[in-house]
């Protein structure tokens, strides 16, 4: 925990916390349901105007414009269920299908076209319908009833800098279906755009979209708000060489062609539509699952990933049916920003996890589990990421200990661990919450372990307290109740006092919940994970450090992959330029193949500034773009005097990384 250093400006944060809102808060069922609040912000809203009456000048309405009219800032928390990073109003009308029809424009890196949405009226005046859109050219609006559509007017509203620029169009009564033309910017933050030189066969390109969490405004105008879901169907065009995939049902047996169509039959939130294009190809796995990758990778990803058929089917045993048919992979090239995202039916993973070994299939494991926590059950705002993220670990650990046994299981259980205790020790109290309040906060600079490793210790505690049939019985029924909906952190703690409480009284208590989602740190007497298999080596460590005995003399034959990340990742701060030398030396770490514990290698020789290991340094940087790897690398180098070459490098590698990656990183580089 970090004491408090600094405060926010309280006031602008709930200032734009409310105007950012969309308008109202919508229960588990998806049914929307006012409070004061959101009642205030509609009325501060075009909400009640009609397509004909509003002024030209109401049109370009701003938040401040907003904000004027709506000056009962609450100060307590975030409200429940209020989506404080989207603009639209979905207490109005909420989006229940999409149709698009884009061309994918490599020359000029734009997705141009058309998205067709179905919208359902929750109200009998005749308010604008207020989108979510980020610097997307919108050319043509068309709206009406049906097929019969007519050109309407539309505005944009004021960018705010997280969250983009409301779109406003001005529906005829009744209308229950919109039109919009549109292409997206070059630089539209949930796209990559890749040259062919940053693929695994570098003659084609690539491109691939990230919508998690506030992205898919980028690329389609939206509610782009996770409580709202959505089916979809597309038509992507695409050069004809290339193939085109989506989080939808992807055929295995498609020609290339360069028109591919997909459909979503399953309701999903936006941050779940995904889309693909590149030099790829298919291979099988098991029945239900296959791997989608660049021809170069492909033979090498379908042997890494071969237990995911297995992880399938022991999800499904343990925690109910997988529901959404096919669950296939898609390798990306190295510049993905993350591990793996979750997108339904397909997950896209980073190359960078094929290891050679399964050692860091657990991500497999993760993104699959999403499609029970996350996919099926849906946080509905992004305050209740937890909701996502901690079960989903939770899941994983489960996953990895049913296909690979305890002694993994436990491995993988004290490392999420020893990653929480790193988080608490550098982060601000109110970002140990799990219900974090985001407002006027950027989600995607929010980002860390909270969510997923307190979460899911906050589950296994539950588990241990309960007993694990019974707590696998609770998730399976869980999964069950809440299926297809987006649900708030106080959705989850009414069910469970419906549930868990009133069935286990004496072993539960309603007090420790509320401490464990709504408090910073960890409840006391909370599970500590630890693996013997870790803490054997703690003595050889120390008698290494205190110059007993020689790198040479430790025996590490057999040592897994998480007992040397365990090792390396538990060395004191400060380690000796002779130190560094031996363990480089006697254990090629500088050369590791393995991108996790050349990652805990590197960490320790920026801080120790090990010159030997700068041009894997470099080189890793530079190939590499997932987050969870560059931001400590580059935040390690600003603080341990390497602030020259990390500019240097983060320039040389910026024109491949991805505008997440640019955006997070050049906040630690230059501090903007
Ligand atoms: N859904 C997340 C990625 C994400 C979270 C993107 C929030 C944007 C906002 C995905 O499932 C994930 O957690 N990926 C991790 C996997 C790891 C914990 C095994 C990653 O990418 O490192
Ligand atoms: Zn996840």
């Amino acid at each position: 925990m970090l004491p408090q250093l600094f405060h926010t400006s309280l006031g602008r944060l709930i200032g734009v916390g409310l105007l950012t809102a969309s308008l109202a808060t919508v229960t588990a069922c998806g049914k929307p349901a006012d409070t004061d609040a959101s009642k205030a912000k509609q009325e501060a809203t075009a909400s009640g105007d009609s397509a004909s009456d509003i002024p030209e000048s109401a049109t370009k309405y701003t938040p401040e414009d907003l904000e004027k009219s709506a000056p009962m800032a609450q100060q307590a928390g975030p409200e429940s269920g209020v989506d404080y990073h989207s603009f639209a109003n979905t207490n109005d009308y909420l989006i229940k299908h999409v149709d698009l029809d884009l061309t994918a424009d490599f020359d000029n890196k734009v997705l141009k076209g058309e998205a067709i949405l179905d919208i359902q009226r929750l109200t009998q005046k005749n308010p604008a319908l207020i989108l979510d859109t980020r610097d997307l050219d919108i050319t043509n609006v068309r709206a009406g009833v049906g097929n019969s559509l007519q050109d309407v007017k539309f505005s944009l509203g004021k960018t705010d800098p997280n969250l983009g620029t409301p779109l406003k169009i001005n529906l005829p009564k009744g209308a229950n279906r919109v039109a919009i033309q549109y292409q997206t910017s070059p630089g539209a933050s949930g796209v990559q755009w890749l040259e062919p030189q940053q693929t695994a066969g570098k003659k084609h390109p690539f491109l691939f979209t990230q919508a998690q969490a506030i992205h898919a405004r980028s690329f389609i105008p939206l509610q782009d708000s996770p409580k709202v879901r959505v089916t979809y169907k597309a038509t992507i065009r695409t050069p004809e060489e290339l193939l085109a995939v989506m989080s939808a049902n992807n055929d295995p047996e498609t020609e290339k062609d360069g028109v591919y169509e997909f459909e979503m039959p399953q309701p999903i939130p936006s941050y779940l539509i995904a889309l693909a294009i590149g030099n790829l190809e298919f291979k099988p796995m098991g029945e239900r699952t296959g791997v989608y990758a660049e021809p170069e990778l492909l033979d090498a990803a379908a042997a890494e990933f071969e237990d995911t058929e297995d992880m399938l089917e022991v999800t499904e045993k343990n925690y109910g049916p997988y529901r959404w048919d096919r669950y296939d992979l898609l390798i990306l090239p190295p510049s993905f920003p993350f591990g793996g995202m979750e997108n339904p039916r397909l997950s896209f993973i980073t190359p960078t996890v094929i290891a050679g070994d399964k050692s860091l299939v657990a991500l497999i494991a993760h993104e699959l589990a999403h499609s029970w926590s996350g996919n099926l059950i849906t946080n509905a705002s992004w305050r209740d990421l937890w909701l996502n993220e901690g079960f989903t670990t939770y899941l994983t650990n489960r996953i990895m200990q049913f296909v690979y046994g305890d002694e993994r299981y436990q491995m993988e259980m004290a490392l999420g661990y020893d990653d929480l205790k790193a988080d608490l020790d550098d982060r601000e109290d109110k970002d140990e919450i799990m219900a974090i309040d985001l407002r006027g906060r950027d989600p995607d600079e929010v980002f860390s372990n909270i969510p997923y490793e307190k979460g899911s210790l906050f589950l296994y505690e539950l588990e241990q307290k309960i007993g694990r049939e019974n707590f696998d019985q609770f998730l399976m029924d869980y999964f069950n109740h809440f299926a297809f909906q987006s649900i708030t952190t106080e959705d989850f703690v009414k069910y469970l006092d419906q549930t868990l409480l009133k069935q286990y009284p004496d072993k539960l208590d309603r007090a420790r919940i509320q401490q464990w989602i709504f408090e910073p740190g960890i409840p006391e007497g909370a599970p500590q994970p630890s693996s013997d298999a870790f803490t054997k080596l703690d003595p050889i460590r120390q008698q290494w450090l205190n110059g007993e005995i020689k790198a040479s003399d430790i025996d590490t034959e057999g040592w897994t992959f998480h007992q040397w990340k365990y090792f390396l990742d538990s060395m004191p701060e400060k380690l000796s330029e002779d130190q560094l030398a031996e363990l480089d030396s006697t254990f090629d770490l500088t050369q590791s193949k393995n991108n996790e514990i050349a990652f805990s290698w590197l960490m320790i020789a920026v801080r120790n500034q090990y010159k030997p290991a700068e041009p894997r340094l470099e080189d890793f940087l530079v190939t590499i773009g997932r987050n969870k790897f560059l931001r400590p690398l580059y935040r390690n180098m600003m603080v341990h005097g390497q602030s020259d070459s990390a500019k240097r490098i983060f320039e040389k590698a910026k024109p491949g990384y991805h505008p997440l990656t640019v955006k997070v990183n050049s906040k630690i580089i230059y501090g903007d």
